[in-house]
């Protein structure tokens, strides 16, 4: 791959994800890949398991591994043909092309601003990087989609899954801040493009995701129907799509005991960082049936599958 930024980049994802179960059998089996090339990983934003992990799974494929923390930087400019008399201070082409200069692959975050949605839906930022850098780039998270997310979900649920296609509920759950679609986005997509589950996407009136996401998927607007039978509910907040950014005060989208008793004793995943009684009781997060830690774990592998799958020329 010369870059990973969607689903469409996947060749496979049964491969990819096969890929990424052999990594974690074998977790140095390939550490001579990355022997005398470096990674960058660049943050716009905070991140705990995206950065530990996808340091992990470079270091296990024997790259050198440097963490740049942009947010505290000076700003950089994406308009083409910009005057930069403002409070730029470089622009994201000689950016891309220096950082281009010390790395092999180029590995970005960056969240949507929630309140420009033709830029936010345009991945700019993102596409920006893939535009100027000259070597491989990998999406930590873009305005829209978080890719490496999305490919650990999915070996996690293929690591449980006891049906051949197993129900999977993506709900909607409060939340006291506005955040982006782009966890959501992604795992309808993954889940749809993957093709092992039936995916049944449940969120308030209003709080529907964009159509190129969900085509394919079930979207209801209640709890009750979409969890009965259940064997996956994957919980995460996001904010309004068609009323762009917007959220709601809506408590009684928590995921509890009492919602999880009408699926088929499913078990419960979210992305992390989780705000405990809020989107989740602590009932359902600490029950045996919770598998955020194992959504955790798998991210290491699903870093190094994506990490050992570029094209390094
Ligand atoms: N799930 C996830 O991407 O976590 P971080 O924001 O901590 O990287």
């Amino acid at each position: 791959m010369r870059q990973f930024l969607s689903a469409q980049d996947a060749p496979s994802i049964e491969e990819l994800v096969d890929r990424a179960q052999r990594h974690k059998r074998k977790p140095l089996d390939m550490e001579d890949v990355g022997y005398g090339k470096t990674i960058i990983n660049l943050f716009f934003n905070p991140s705990l398991r995206t950065r530990i992990s996808t340091e992990k799974a470079g270091i296990n494929l024997g790259f050198e591994v440097i963490t740049y923390d942009a947010s505290g930087g000076w700003n950089i400019e994406f308009e083409e043909g910009a005057v930069m008399n403002l409070d730029t201070a470089e622009h994201v082409r000689e950016a891309a092309g220096v950082l281009s200069q010390y790395c092999d692959i180029l590995c970005v975050r960056s969240f949507p601003s929630l309140t420009d949605k033709a830029g936010d839906y345009a991945d700019k930022v993102m596409k920006a990087f893939v535009k100027y850098a000259t070597v491989p780039v990998v999406s930590l998270e873009s305005a829209t989609r978080h890719p490496l997310q999305s490919l650990a979900d999915c070996l996690t649920i293929s690591e449980k899954s006891n049906r051949p296609r197993p129900k999977v509920v993506l709900t909607w759950a409060p939340h006291p801040r506005r955040l982006p679609q782009a966890v959501a986005n992604s795992f309808a997509e993954w889940m749809i493009a993957w093709g092992k589950v039936d995916l049944t996407i449940c969120n308030p009136e209003g709080f529907d995701l964009a159509p190129e996401f969900t085509a394919g998927a079930t979207v209801v607007h209640d709890q009750a129907t979409a969890f009965r039978g259940a064997d996956f509910i994957y919980a995460k907040n996001w904010s309004s799509y068609t009323d762009y950014g917007a959220t709601a005060d809506l408590p009684g989208w928590i995921i509890d005991e009492a919602k999880m008793t009408l699926t088929n004793n499913a078990y419960f995943m979210h992305c992390l960082p989780v705000r405990r009684n809020v989107v989740v009781s602590d009932g359902v997060i600490d029950s045996p049936r919770s598998l955020v830690l194992d959504q955790a774990n798998n991210r290491t592998w699903a870093a190094q599958a994506v990490l050992s799958s570029m094209d390094l020329g």
